[in-house]
């Protein structure tokens, strides 16, 4: 298993370009299925998760074809869909599989997808996803690992009115995807509002489908019988963007932050303004972060778009580490999502959980040691941690960060950081 090494206190100074976003890619990918024509897909970042979607799309016999330049672009052609199977071995390494879940069923009115089971973050069921589909009529069995899902008689989905109990982002998705080929009008009220569904409801709405509601929590659908081919850029990374502008700022530099979407950034600009960092719009897709003079204590609260994102909270934990004073961080997305806290402290931040709440106590002078990394979003903050403490730090288990930054190493070395990856033998 890959490692980082990171020398930790030199300022970070230059330009950075963010990829596309990997949670707007992956469901991009996956409404594919719903059509016999190509969908090409630009802006695609070159990260883990990407390829693994790739290869259960092609599992699932759609032809992928990747090109890589200017920036790596998907077609993705599903003529037919004889084999709707997610297999295990993909999906235990990507949770985001369950999203072939709601295409495959509205196409082909059948569809095998393995249970994704817990992770490092949470329980993270998809009882939601599956519920909704009941009520649109699909007939779902949970056996030997697998959802196995049909829809009577050969037929379609019919369009229903789904209230989810709770906001949840890649359900939403799910049944948006699989309401744009069921008969009749869905309505989903309590949805999700990240940008990343909005993006998915614009590629969509390219390939035919009826959808009004945008940006709001209720979104009705109209089904229409066949979809067809479109082309459509993703979003850029708003995770990417906040975890650079941290960078800029918990080392006391200068960074210039392009190809990034400033309004998705809301309470993450909103929150570092707070913090005590400096952020200047330069133009649409420009930000320009610097060093703050001082850094005072700033509680958060994670919470599903617009307010500040869970995807964000490692990172931030990171700055707060730095600040003056005492930042509560309460996490309400995910039940178990500080197993970066117990690494930082190891490098000296001075933190202590509670529950959902973790209240860190600053500043402190952070020393590099060795840290492991326990999801996506942890590899980040212990890559900031790193940036800015001590000495040398080595992060195991980087394979994680793979899953969803692209080329981090080279994007922080060209910013001066002293970081470089250790291949395993
Ligand atoms: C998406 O995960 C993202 N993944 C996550 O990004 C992100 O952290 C999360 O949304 C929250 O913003 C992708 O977009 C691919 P949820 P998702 O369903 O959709 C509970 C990253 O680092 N829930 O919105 O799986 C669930 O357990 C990641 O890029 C149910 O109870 O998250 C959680 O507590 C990790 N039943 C809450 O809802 C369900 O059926 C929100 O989860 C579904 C969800």
């Amino acid at each position: 298993m890959d490692k980082f090494r990171i020398r930790g206190g030199k300022p970070l100074h230059g330009t950075v370009k963010i990829s596309g976003a990997k949670n707007s890619a992956l469901p991009a990918m996956a409404a594919a299925l719903l059509t016999a024509e190509p969908v090409t897909l630009h802006n695609i970042p070159r990260v883990r998760d990407i390829i693994t979607m790739g290869r259960l799309l092609a599992f699932m016999s759609a032809t992928v074809s990747v090109r890589d330049f200017p920036a790596e672009t998907y077609t993705i052609e599903a003529k037919s869909l004889n084999d709707a199977v997610a297999p295990y071995e993909l999906v235990k390494t990507m949770r985001a599989s369950i999203l072939t879940l709601g295409p495959a069923i509205a196409r082909a009115g059948v569809a095998h997808v393995s249970l994704p089971g817990g992770c490092a973050i949470g329980a993270r069921p998809v009882d939601l996803h599956l519920a909704a589909l009941e009520k649109m009529g699909a007939h779902i069995a949970t056996e030997h690992g697998y959802i196995q899902a049909k829809v009577p008689n050969g037929g379609r989905l019919k369009g229903a009115h789904i209230v989810f109990e709770k906001i949840t982002v890649t359900g939403t998705e799910n049944i948006l995807m699989a309401a744009t080929l069921a008969e009749g009008e869905t309505i989903l009220e309590n949805a999700a509002r990240e940008p990343e569904v909005t993006d998915l409801v614009h590629l969509l709405r390219k390939m035919g489908a009826e959808i009004h509601g945008d940006d709001t929590s209720t979104l009705r659908i109209r089904g229409v019988a066949k979809l067809h081919g479109a082309v459509h850029a993703v979003i850029p990374d708003r995770i990417e963007a906040g975890t650079f502008l941290i960078a800029g700022a918990i080392t006391g530099g200068e960074l210039t932050i392009t190809n990034c979407h400033p309004g998705h950034l809301g309470a993450v600009l909103a929150k570092l303004e707070k913090i005590g960092v400096n952020v200047e719009q330069l133009d649409p897709t420009t930000l320009r972060v610097r060093a703050a003079k001082k850094l005072c204590a700033s509680d958060v609260t994670t919470e599903e778009y617009p307010g500040f994102a869970t995807d964000m909270q490692a990172q931030y934990m990171a700055l707060a580490t730095q600040a003056e004073g005492t930042s509560v961080i309460t996490e309400t997305i995910f039940e178990n999502r500080f197993l970066h806290a117990s690494e930082m402290i190891r490098m000296g931040a001075n933190i202590s959980i509670d529950g959902r709440r973790a209240v860190v106590r600053g500043p402190a002078k952070l020393s590099g040691t060795t840290v492991q990394a326990s999801d996506l979003r942890a590899s980040a903050g212990l890559v900031l941690a790193a940036l800015v403490a001590e000495g040398e730090t080595s992060i195991d288990r980087v394979y994680h960060i793979d899953r969803g930054y692209e080329a981090i190493v080279e994007k922080l070395q060209s910013l001066g950081a002293e970081i470089e990856r250790l291949h395993s033998q």
